[in-house]
């Protein structure tokens, strides 16, 4: 038997409490052994609620149970879920977590704790929502040369990108709906601005990697910029557009980013849309795989965090090794990452764009937008691009082709 404690009674919490009640016999045999709910951490009290009595409000009453082995951190933030992880760990208490922003901050210091004091600190639910893909990292593929990941981390943005492609809906009606489904975080710039999915791609980065990268590292560019007008070309073009996150390994390391990107029709990223998440991992004997399934929301999440809680429980006493270390990743210039662009400038600047960019660049048409010159580039570098870019004038922006 081992008895648990979740911290923390939200979105992702209540969504694990339900899991362990509604799956309580394949959780149980998945463990091997009785999986009991001894407390809920929460400052709130929940009156009527199934759960009302193992509901706590300090989390000392959890940390001092010695017959508590395995505790899921859902609370998010990073300050207090820090503090806690590190005293659980100390006392040789496992942890699991949905909380990226914790495991992206402090996750090789986390996991080293847990070596030390014979536990062990997994975070599932961290990236790909309910998709199993640390886990598949970290069994599956461990034997694999990976060379590159390439995913939609994050269900809000995509969530959004699709509705204004499918239903010309408007940006803050959709984000809205995206909060009040509890795929967004709480504070949804996280999401937009594409901090989330950094977060994602740094913790995806450190473990094939073996490194730590750092989220703040990664090159990032969010999904604010882009219009109506941006869908419009896209779909003259057979593209969707969504936002990516890549990791690319060459000679000298490996480039990040976090970006939106137009994809090919045929490309199955493409088609990936609401608030599911795809993983395209490169390795050098398997080829591509892809990895699919609901990105954010509670039992998707949850389902992740009691995988982990399984696992944790089945190992009691043991570290696992999850291939997470404080080495830190030396990310390679993005300057040099080359790709085509789509730019979009006003008409009067056709000429100097085909000077820029030369006349083979690929004219895009739609009868959906006015007044504008529209193309794509040649293969050119970031850094490149950015200087042509930077002198064109009367620019419209420009989104990166995959
Ligand atoms: N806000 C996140 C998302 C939640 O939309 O993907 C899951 O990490």
């Amino acid at each position: 038997m081992s008895k648990v404690a979740v911290l923390g009674y939200g979105t992702v919490g209540s969504g694990v409490v339900k899991v362990l009640d509604d799956n309580k016999e394949e959780v149980n045999k998945s463990a091997g052994q009785e999986i009991e709910l001894k407390y809920i951490l929460d400052l709130r009290d929940f009156e009527n609620d199934p759960h009302e009595k193992q509901i706590v409000h300090d989390v000392n009453v959890i940390l001092d149970d010695p017959e508590i082995d395995v505790i899921c951190e859902t609370m998010g933030g990073v300050d207090f879920p820090y503090e806690v992880t590190k005293k659980a760990l100390s006392k040789g208490k496992s942890v699991c977590t949905s909380n990226k922003d914790l495991v992206a901050a402090h996750g090789p210091e986390l996991v080293q704790i847990a070596k030390e004091n014979g536990c062990a600190y997994l975070f599932e639910a961290s990236v790909g929502g309910g998709i199993p893909i640390l886990r598949t990292l970290r069994t599956a593929l461990r034997h694999e040369k990976i060379d590159s990941i390439t995913g939609i981390l994050n269900g809000t943005t995509n969530y959004i990108l699709t509705k204004m492609n499918r239903d010309h809906a408007d940006f803050s009606t959709v984000l809205k709906e995206a909060q009040d489904k509890g795929y967004a975080e709480r504070n949804p710039e996280s999401d937009i601005e594409g901090y989330d999915a950094s977060r994602k791609t740094a913790i995806l980065s450190s473990l094939i990697s073996g490194m730590y990268v750092k989220y703040e590292d990664i090159d990032k560019t969010g999904i604010t910029a882009i219009t109506q007008e941006d869908f419009a070309y896209a779909k003259a073009l057979g593209m969707s557009i969504k936002l990516l996150g890549m990791i690319k390994k060459n000679n000298a390391g490996f480039f990040t980013m976090v970006s939106p990107f137009l994809i090919h029709q045929e490309n199955p990223l493409a088609s990936v849309d609401d608030v599911y998440n795809a993983i395209v991992v490169h390795s050098n004997m398997l080829g591509n795989t892809m990895y699919y399934g609901k990105g954010a929301g509670k039992e998707a999440t949850a389902s992740a965090v009691v995988a982990d809680l399984v696992e944790l429980a089945a190992n009691k006493g043991k570290f696992i090794d999850v291939n997470l270390n404080d080495i830190k990743a030396e990310l390679s210039d993005t300057g040099n990452f080359v790709h085509r662009f789509f730019v979009r400038c006003k008409d009067k600047s056709r000429e100097q764009a085909m000077e820029l960019f030369g006349a083979n660049i690929q004219v895009v048409e739609t009868n959906k937008v006015f007044g504008e010159f529209a193309f794509l580039t040649d293969l050119i570098s970031e850094k490149d691009f950015k200087n042509k870019y930077a002198v064109l004038q009367d620019t419209k922006g420009f989104l990166r082709e995959l």
